[in-house]
């Protein structure tokens, strides 16, 4: 979703606001826009499309010596993806980028008309501009008409704001939009939505909480409240590019093993799970445990799902997180509401989360992104260690997100002694194999490269499995429609035969997911039932099937768990080389965003 950058120092600023934003790529944009203060006057650039089209129209731009300047990226919410909705926004001599909804707009807009302004676009954004240059009528000190403008805005917002009537100052706001303010040893001042632009230009940097309004110079920063925490910035450059693989879905597919160790590490011990986040004492009194989460992270949720009732003896109930926010859900307070999210900034799973805190259950956060909106509002969180995600379409978020699940499901069966001592241990040492299993499936990347091009066109896929294997296909089927625009859906095997099947024809593709160790007779005779009906079969199994037209042999495993992982390599590495193959930027599909702040 949209991004936000901002820059105080002696360097070059547009190529400093360029390249932030170039870091926040990845969270999804359709236009970008930069202001920058040259000699005491702004000027503003915006283009439609990617950031090279920004830098085409700025190449004959540039700044000597001390400065500042604001850029975005805009994602479309009010108003089309155009040049005058493009982000930074005016008014007579100041200029504002923002991200989030502010839900007020048109009340404020229809007063401002009245009073003579003129906009120039559609966006809720314009109106913090012409508000403030108002409120400066009437507050000789700016920073008092930038907060009177800001008290007057409901909603989410994360605000930087220029004006020629202070040319060394940005002023800044935040409330439910993500941002960061970060300086250099030399003096420099940065402001970013994410770590991201951040990592090797900033030494170290402030996580904004809700309702903090400033302004900052190089001199001089004042914060209300006064509760900035300058703590170091973790991470280098290097990591956060990538490393030589075509994309950063690619490297992040590769990187899972790795990522995986880290997330395991401290935690999944000899004879338990220890989570320093949570204790006995947090999990008392549970008794049911319901998990709110959207796209790819809801499909982790429902794998746990599977989890926690086999493992656990503990009932689960799992809900898309906008769904959950409007139907009135009734709430006990034996229940642990668990949010999953990568990003931690998702409106939806963030308001669901809202409504348990509201209703006084406990609750759990699993979450990539410390420091998050998520983060911040749960009472406690278990993080992913996944690293920073680039690629829009989630691979190693979501395999950390369920090995998180995993080793909490057996964390809850050792305090509910739901399993016999040696059976965790049996599972435990099931997990400590993961890392190895998730390095070993990338060797069929070359057969998946190979497989891609006879799946280019046809009427439609469907992924199909039982079991945890039904949501792993779900996950199959999201992944390859985010990247590849082909339509794909997920479906439980044993429900096709109820609709479904009246689709099969040898334009009807089928990935069929069938584990050995998970009710390999019962998939194999749904998968069967597709093949008498003509349909393209691409079978992801241990064992060779007969009427597959195609198959890619997966290890053998003797663990669910253990051909879950490798089956959801093979989903994510066919669809990357099926987008790829179609021409797609597979890090940026069309449509999408990293961080959906909107509901
Ligand atoms: C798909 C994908 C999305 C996200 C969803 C929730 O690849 O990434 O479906 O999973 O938008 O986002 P988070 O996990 O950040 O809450």
């Amino acid at each position: 979703m949209c991004g936000i950058v901002g820059y105080i120092g002696n360097r070059e600023i547009k190529s400093r606001l360029i390249e932030g934003l170039r870091e926040l790529e990845y969270r999804g944009y359709d236009s970008a826009g930069i202001a920058v203060m040259r000699e005491g006057r702004i000027e503003s650039f915006k283009a439609v499309g990617k950031l090279s089209n920004l830098e085409e129209k700025t190449k004959d731009f540039s700044t000597k010596g001390p400065g500042l300047g604001i850029g975005h990226t805009r994602w479309a919410t009010h108003g089309k993806p155009t040049e005058l909705n493009a982000h930074p926004h005016m008014g007579e001599y100041s200029y504002v980028v923002h991200n989030g909804i502010i839900e007020n707009y048109r009340e404020i807009k229809e007063m401002l008309e009245k009073r003579g302004i003129t906009f120039l676009s559609q966006t809720d954004t314009e109106v913090i501009v012409h508000l403030f240059e108002l409120e400066a009528e009437r507050y000789e000190d700016l920073f008092l008409a930038f907060k009177a403008t800001i008290e007057q805005l409901d909603g989410a917002y994360a605000v930087l704001l220029i004006t020629q009537k202070a040319p060394d100052t940005i002023f800044f706001a935040r409330k439910g939009s993500p941002m960061i303010i970060g300086r250099s040893g030399s003096g420099e001042i940065f402001f970013a939505s994410s770590d991201a632009p951040l990592i090797g230009e900033a030494d170290e940097v402030a996580y904004m909480d809700d309702g903090t309004v400033g302004f900052v110079t190089s001199e001089t920063l004042h914060a209300e409240p006064d509760s900035l925490c300058f703590v170091p910035l973790q991470g280098d450059k290097m990591t956060a590019q990538k490393g030589g693989y075509r994309f950063f879905m690619e490297k992040e597919i590769y990187e899972q093993y790795e990522v995986m160790s880290d997330t395991m590490i401290g935690r999944v011990l000899d004879e338990d799970i220890a989570f320093e986040e949570i204790d006995d004492a947090f999990v008392d009194g549970i008794t049911r445990i319901k998990i709110c989460a959207c796209g790819t992270s809801y499909h982790a949720a429902l794998t746990s799902s599977y989890l926690f009732e086999r493992l656990s003896k503990i009932p689960v109930n799992v809900e898309i997180a906008s769904e959950f926010r409007y139907k009135e859900p009734l709430l006990t307070d034996d229940t642990l509401f668990i949010v999953i999210s990568q990003s931690g900034e998702t409106a939806d799973t963030l308001e669901a989360l809202r409504m348990a805190k509201e209703a006084g259950l406990k609750t759990l956060a699993v979450c990539n992104v410390d420091n998050s909106s998520i983060v911040r509002m749960a009472d406690a969180t278990i993080l992913t260690r996944a690293g920073i995600e680039k690629g829009v379409a989630s691979t190693k978020a979501f395999a950390t997100q369920v090995m998180v699940l995993w080793m909490l499901s057996l964390y809850f069966a050792k305090r509910r002694r739901s399993m016999e001592h040696d059976a965790i241990k049996d599972e435990l040492r099931f997990m400590s194999y993961v890392p190895k299993v998730l390095q070993k499936s990338l060797e069929v990347h070359e057969k998946c490269k190979r497989l891609s091009k006879r799946y280019l066109h046809g009427h439609g896929f469907f992924f199909i499995g039982r079991d945890i294997f039904y949501p792993l296909a779900l996950e199959g089927a999201l992944k390859l429609k985010e990247i590849s625009y082909l339509h794909a859906e997920g479906y439980p095997a044993g429900e096709m035969k109820h609709g479904p099947i009246a689709l099969a024809d040898a334009e009807l593709f089928t990935i069929a997911l069938m584990p050995k160790t998970l009710l390999y007779e019962k998939t194999k005779s749904n998968v069967e039932e597709l093949s008498a009906r003509d349909s393209t079969i691409l079978s992801i199994s241990p064992e060779m099937f007969d009427l597959a037209d195609d198959f890619i042999l997966t290890h053998p495993h003797n663990h669910p768990m253990l051909e879950f992982f490798e089956m959801m390599i093979v989903e994510q590495l066919l669809s990357m080389e099926i987008a790829i193959r179609l021409g797609n930027d597979v890090d940026m599909p069309r449509n999408l965003a990293k961080s959906v702040t909107v509901e």
